[in-house]
């Protein structure tokens, strides 16, 4: 645990009180057609976990697993498929679930990949936004919070793998 510090930026209370307005958005906006979520592991999972509990319209979930970081600070370009989805998407209204969008080429990548297999339509759930940062640009449907640039961890967000249980979200401070 040497080296590092961490700062809370974002509280638990916080967290929550924003999803459950989030929550209540997108269960007004898909219900007529359901949403069939698509959870970006491994950050994402605490976000649409919570997300989950507060939708009120007919809700159907999914995993998949990327990897554009390779243990690194900065997005590489390079998107991997780790895991791909279960089942089809086709004829769904599928709302992806992320946890941040940094340059945005993770983003762009997969939802390219997406829109090739015919849904209804997609949009995007991210948690974090840094939009600042961005590189290619992205459509985000509902963001829970805008942040500068910093590194942040907790909640789903993981440096070099670890602290993703954090109930809150925090900023890594090398010392
Ligand atoms: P992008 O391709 O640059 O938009 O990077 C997006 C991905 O990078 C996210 O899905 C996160 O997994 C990871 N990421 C970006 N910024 C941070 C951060 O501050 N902390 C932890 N992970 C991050
Ligand atoms: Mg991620």
């Amino acid at each position: 645990m040497s080296g590092i510090k961490i700062k809370e930026r974002i509280s638990r209370e916080t967290i929550e009180a924003r999803i459950k307005e989030l929550g209540k958005q997108i269960s007004r906006d898909y219900a007529d057609t359901g949403v069939h979520l698509v959870c970006i592991l491994k950050g994402a999972f605490m976000f649409m976990s919570d997300l989950a509990k507060e939708l009120t319209c007919p809700v159907t979930v999914d995993f998949m697993a990327v990897s554009s970081y390779e243990d690194q600070l900065e997005s590489t370009g390079i998107v991997k498929i780790v895991k791909d989805l279960d089942g089809s998407i086709e004829g769904k209204h599928v709302l992806i679930i992320e946890d941040i969008i940094d340059s945005g080429r993770t983003l762009h990548y997969l939802m390219e990949i997406l829109a090739k297999r015919n849904p209804a339509s997609i949009r995007l759930a991210a948690l974090l936004d840094k939009a600042p940062r961005r590189v290619i640009p992205i459509e985000v449907a509902y963001c829970g919070f805008q942040i500068e640039d910093f590194f942040v961890l907790g909640y789903g967000l993981d440096y070099l793998q670890k602290y993703r249980n954090l109930p809150y979200i925090g900023e890594l401070v090398e010392e």
